[in-house]
């Protein structure tokens, strides 16, 4: 298995590119199921969950084609299989999503309950409360959903109980094709939603108020095949821009939309970080001055994102005084603490709250996560401790950051991967 080796201390220097980004690639990819006519998508990361999705579209009949400059074409002419077996589901937790546009074109599916990082209980009674709403018939049984809808499936006006980026995407990716109008309330606003919004519209659908709380899709009958690019990479954005804050330098990230970071940069800046925007790009700059203690807690967009949690809390475990860190959206996402304390930090986790009393310095040493942005924390930490860190079960890392030793390594840090 791969292992990430750093050998830290040294100040990041140079630029990074930003890759599209994976939580909206993944959804967009499940899109090709509710047309017969293929569907482009560039600016596509390369990724292990984009990986999972595309074998799981194969095996449901979609023609997936990988190209070689961040493209993929998918074509799902017809559906052959209307069954997504726990074998391809449990690798990635989004792949449930599938379970909404089989439904709404074949009125049929059969699909396991999901895996996915281990990070609290993550149901899906959101996703299946809100496919019923949409007059599906749903039975559990054997770990498998199966689900029905005769005559197909019925707009309706659903309000979530609390907020879900998954159930708000699979009930979009259900009711494009249901029959007359659906209304969302209480739905999700983070930019993915926007962004599979702007690609179901671009292709035919029917939906207005993406990115508020109360959504509308009135339900076609037919999409076409269309050409969209993904939206670049918000969390890929902030976890470097965090990595940057944590050990010094600068960095300029390319391809980015600061705008959709507007929780962090206030956050970052209070840190004793430099952040200079301009229309595409962020520079990132912290030479030699302390890391002040700042307060966070994670929300629902446009709130401070829990996928970048574990990143800021590797950041201010150095600085210069006290930080509180509330992590509200899951019960259970403190699991890097007690790797980031096996380098020197030194933090108290109580229920949701954890306490980071800042140290003057990590030192390096063998890690290992249990959550994909956990492990980018600790590869963050590993850059500005002293010695050296190897981040073990890289495979969480190859599932959401395309290519990050090497885009880490040409800023000057001394980070490789090396197979055991
Ligand atoms: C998505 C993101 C993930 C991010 C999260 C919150 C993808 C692939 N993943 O995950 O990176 O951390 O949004 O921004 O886009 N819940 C229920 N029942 C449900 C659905 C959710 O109880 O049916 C709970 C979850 O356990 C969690 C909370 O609702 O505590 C929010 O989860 P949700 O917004 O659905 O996250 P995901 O879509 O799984």
């Amino acid at each position: 298995m791969d292992k990430i080796v750093i050998e830290g201390g040294v100040p990041l220097s140079g630029e990074i590119t930003i890759s599209g980004a994976k939580n909206s690639a993944i959804k967009l990819m499940a899109v090709c199921l509710l047309t017969d006519e293929p569907l482009e998508l560039t600016n596509m990361p390369k990724l292990r969950d984009t990986r999972s999705m595309g074998e799981l579209l194969a095996e449901l009949g979609v023609a997936v084609d990988v190209g070689q400059d961040s493209t993929m074409q998918l074509h799902a002419r017809t559906i052959a299989s209307t069954t997504a077996p726990y074998d391809l589901v449990r690798k990635m937790r989004a792949s449930f999503n599938v379970l909404g546009p089989l439904l709404a074109r074949c009125h049929q599916a059969k699909v396991s309950l999901p895996g996915g990082c281990a990070i609290g209980a993550r149901p899906v009674d959101l996703h299946l409360d809100a496919l019923k709403a949409l007059g599906a018939e749903i039975e559990l049984s054997e770990g498998y959903v199966l689900a029905k809808a005769k005559g197909g499936l019925k707009g309706a006006d659903i309000t979530f109980p609390f907020i879900s980026v998954g159930a708000t995407e699979h009930t979009m990716l259900a009711a494009v094709l249901a029959k007359g109008e659906t209304v969302l309330n209480n739905a999700a606003r983070e930019p993915e939603i926007i962004d599979l919004a702007d690609c179901l519209n671009a292709m035919g659908a029917k939906i207005t108020g993406a990115g508020r709380s109360e959504m509308r899709i009135v339900g076609v009958s037919k999409l076409n095949g269309i050409s969209y690019a993904v939206v670049p990479d918000r969390i890929e954005a902030g976890t470097y821009a965090l990595a940057a804050a944590t050990v010094g330098g600068s960095v300029r990230l390319k391809n980015v939309r600061s705008e959709h970071l507007g929780a962090l940069w206030p956050l970052i800046a209070k840190a004793g970080t430099k952040v200079t925007m301009d229309e595409n790009s962020v520079l990132v700059e912290r030479f030699g001055t302390p890391i002040l203690p700042v307060d966070m807690e994670t929300q629902a967009y446009p709130g401070f994102p829990t996928d970048l949690q574990a990143q800021f809390m590797a950041m201010v475990s150095l600085a210069d005084g006290v930080s509180i860190i509330r992590e509200n959206i899951f019960e259970n996402r403190f699991m890097h603490c007690p790797e980031l304390v096996r380098m020197g930090a030194n933090i108290t986790v109580t229920g949701r709250e954890a306490i980071v009393r800042g140290v003057k310095g990590l030192k390096g040493a063998q890690v290992m996560a249990t959550d994909l942005r956990a492990s980018a924390s600790l590869v963050a930490a590993g850059l500005a401790a002293v010695g050296t860190t190897e981040v073990l079960r890289v495979y969480h890392l190859d599932r959401g950051f395309e290519k990050i030793d090497e885009k880490l390594g040409n800023c000057g840090a001394r980070i490789k991967r090396v197979s055991e």
